[in-house]
């Protein structure tokens, strides 16, 4: 089974505390939510394997690490997850981008893909998926089912808040994938939003309320 990790870092919870306040307006919870983006990708990327390349300096030649391996995609899920891109890229500027559109029907709760973009050697990759709302994990689940679906074979999954349902159904269906969250909440609640959560994160990002 995939790892699930809380970033308990506490820049990332004092920030989180910020948003989760309700009188919290969209130019500070944008801002926000793109700054616990960019500390969460700090801690994910922390076990990136590095590798020895000569340089020269001006003072001359030296060895020195850079990072190996596989580079890095960052795919946020329309809307939500773009509030996250801007400072996950601060911390990885040369990574690429895969967008997926993805909505929620607000009835049945089940996610509708409406839109997929990705770098042509996507399968070469490993992927960053960003969303920061895991609730039921539907949406979750079918983003990773159509970078799977491309080839991806590396992928991991970054929210900022976490509902327990969401963490067992991407687990169930995906336990190759690991999971980092800036907070496991309480619950579901019947409308399939997460308690205490961040209310609806798209539209505080976009002031669409
Ligand atoms: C939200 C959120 C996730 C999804 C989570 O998006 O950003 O993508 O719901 O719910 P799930 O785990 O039950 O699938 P929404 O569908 O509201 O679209 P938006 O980002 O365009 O507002
Ligand atoms: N999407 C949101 O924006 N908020 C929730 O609590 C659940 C899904």
């Amino acid at each position: 089974m995939g790892k699930f990790v809380v970033l308990d870092h506490p820049l990332i919870q004092h920030k989180l505390t910020i948003i989760r306040r309700k009188d919290t307006g969209s130019n500070e919870f944008r801002r926000i939510v793109g700054e616990i983006g960019g500390l969460m990708t700090y801690e994910i990327t922390r076990d990136l394997p590095l590798e020895d390349v000569e340089i020269e300096t001006p003072m001359g030649k030296t060895v020195q690490k850079e990072i190996a391996g596989k580079k890095l995609t960052i795919v946020p899920i329309l809307r939500a997850g773009m509030g996250m891109l801007n400072g996950v890229l601060e911390m990885v500027p040369s990574a690429k981008i895969a967008v997926i559109g993805m909505y929620r029907d607000e009835k049945t709760l089940k996610p509708h893909e409406y839109f997929f973009k990705a770098p042509k050697d996507i399968a070469e990759r490993e992927c960053l998926v960003v969303d920061p709302m895991l609730a039921t994990g539907g949406s979750a689940n079918d983003a990773i089912a159509a970078l799977k679906k491309r080839g991806v074979k590396e992928i991991k999954l970054a929210v900022l808040v976490a509902a327990p349902e969401g963490i067992k159904a991407v687990q169930k269906e995906n336990p190759d994938v690991d999971i980092y969250a800036a907070a496991e909440d309480e619950k579901l609640m019947p409308n399939g939003y997460i308690f205490p959560g961040l209310g609806d994160a798209g539209d505080r990002l976009f002031g669409t309320k």
